[in-house]
Parts: C-alpha cells; sequence; structure tokens
C-alpha cells in the first residue's frame, strides 16, 4: 500500500516531467533546515518573538536606527553562517531537467549559493545595503566596512545606509515583481515551497499561474493559504520532499 505522500508526489513528479517552465514559489519555510527561522511558525517565528512594527518599517527605523540595524546585523550573521540544504540543491538539479525561475520572498541569497541561476528577490536582500534616500544602492557589507558607525552613512550623500529589503507598507521592486507575474504567467507548472502564503502582492504570483492553468504543487510541513488549491499538497519539509519530488522527475524523464 503506497502512502498518500508517495503517491501525490509521483503524480507531481510526472506533470513536472512533461513541464515546458517550471516557477518556483519560496518563503522562509526552504531556509528552516538551514537554521533561519521563519516568520509565522508558532513558537520559533521570528514574528512570534519580536514585534514587525518595531524592526520592519521605514517608521521603525527612523525611530531607532541602532536598534533595528543591530536586529539585521544579527541576521545577516546567521545568513552568513548557514549553509543551502538539500531542498535548495534539489531545485539547481530540477533547473537542469527544464527551463525554471525561482520567485523567492527570502533576503538570504541561499537559492543562489546552492547554484540556482535565474532567481527574483521579490523583498530584497538581507546582503545588499542602500541609502534611506535610496538614491545610492547596491553596496556590500564590504563596502561599507570602513565605517565606525552603526549604521553606516552613505559613502556617497551621508545618509543612513538601510539593508535593501522589502520593509512592511513598502513597494515591491517594480521590475522584480513585474517579471516574476510574467513568468507565472507563461509556467505550467510552479511549486510553492515554505510559504505560509499570506503575503501580498508577493503571493499574486502563484495566483497568477494558477490563474492562467498552470499546475499547483505546494510543499509545507502544514498547510498553507495555497494547500486547498493544489493539484498536489506534498505535506513534508522542503529538505526531504524536494530531493525525493526531484529524483523522482529525472527518473520519468530518463526512462
Ligand atoms: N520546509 C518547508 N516549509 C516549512 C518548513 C520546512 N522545513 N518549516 C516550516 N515551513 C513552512 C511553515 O509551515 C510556514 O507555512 O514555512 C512557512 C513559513 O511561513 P512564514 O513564516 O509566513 O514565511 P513566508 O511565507 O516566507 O513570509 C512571507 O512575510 O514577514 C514577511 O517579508 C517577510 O518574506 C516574508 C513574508
Amino acid at each position: 500500500m503506497v502512502d498518500r505522500l508517495t503517491a501525490d508526489l509521483h503524480a507531481a513528479a510526472a506533470r513536472l516531467a512533461t513541464a515546458r517552465r517550471v516557477v518556483v514559489y519560496s518563503g522562509a519555510g526552504v531556509s528552516k533546515e538551514s537554521g533561519i527561522s521563519t516568520f509565522r511558525d508558532p513558537g520559533d517565528g521570528l514574528w512570534a518573538k519580536y514585534d514587525p512594527m518595531q524592526l520592519a518599517t521605514a517608521e521603525a527605523y527612523a525611530r531607532d536606527p541602532a536598534f533595528v540595524w543591530s536586529w539585521y546585523m544579527d541576521r545577516f550573521g546567521q545568513i552568513e553562517e548557514a549553509e543551502p540544504n538539500p531542498g535548495h540543491r534539489a531545485l539547481t538539479r530540477l533547473e537542469l531537467l527544464m527551463p525554471l525561475t525561482v520567485v523567492t520572498q527570502n533576503i538570504d541569497g541561499l537559492h543562489q549559493r546552492a547554484g540556482s541561476t535565474d532567481v527574483i528577490e521579490l523583498h530584497g536582500s538581507a546582503l545588499r545595503f542602500k541609502c534611506v534616500g535610496g538614491r545610492h544602492a547596491g553596496f556590500s557589507m564590504a563596502d561599507l566596512a570602513g565605517s565606525d558607525e552603526a549604521p553606516p552613512r552613505c559613502p556617497r550623500c551621508d545618509e543612513l545606509i538601510r539593508p535593501d529589503v522589502v520593509w512592511f507598507g513598502e513597494a515591491l521592486p517594480t521590475a522584480e515583481l513585474e517579471r516574476a507575474l510574467e513568468v507565472a504567467a507563461n509556467c505550467d507548472a510552479l511549486i510553492a515551497v515554505g510559504t505560509s502564503g499570506v503575503v501580498y502582492p508577493a503571493a499574486l504570483v502563484p495566483a497568477t499561474a494558477h490563474q492562467y492553468g498552470a499546475s499547483l504543487i505546494d510543499v509545507n510541513p502544514e498547510p498553507d493559504a495555497f494547500a486547498s488549491a493544489a493539484d498536489w499538497f506534498l505535506q513534508g519539509p522542503g529538505g526531504d520532499v524536494l530531493p525525493r519530488l526531484v529524483a523522482e522527475v529525472r527518473r520519468l524523464r530518463e526512462a
């Protein structure tokens, strides 16, 4: 007797094996097995411990830049120490089998470190910095290393520097959102992994793929906002399910 997950995983793999173009829509859960906290997991999610309005808004930064900066420096340290996990790595193998774009809400750069070559960062990156006015961007931590202020100041205009991430109440980067919606409208299968699916406008990406007829595969240990609409809800951690899914797609492609 084959268990439900295995049966659904085989069916999802059969769909992927005939796909011309695939989009992966990822959230914090795909990096949890790399030791990076999610936001809304009961108990250990960041927003279960911290008030996002005190840490992830432009107003909070204006009110107390040193406090917010030190929190991001802690996260920067965790990201630097983290390694991509088997979930990230499985997606780089899937990319070898068909055109694939990763649309991520994550700011940790772990998809790129795993080797994914086409990654759209909808919420920016904790590894890049810009000045609060936004006129000068693309600074790395190394570019700012000379400053002994925390937060440092822009080397070009002396304004405060901030992480190049999208805070609550801020717009997503236009070019990234437009391209994400374009690839979603043109894919024939979308894999949602490690996201609660409750944050908009990012969640328009899987909704658009679904609206244009793409098959929806959802990978999560817990049912999320996409689970009921998904063609296949593969219940389990990304680090377990994704390697199994990709191995099955490859087996079918080589058969
Ligand atoms: N593998 C896959 N999914 C997992 C794992 C795992 N090992 N562990 C937990 N999850 C799932 C949880 O069940 C949850 O549904 O990951 C999801 C994480 O959800 P959130 O914490 O809400 O993270 P995310 O969806 O990425 O949040 C979206 O909200 O706070 C903002 O800007 C922030 O980009 C973030 C956005």
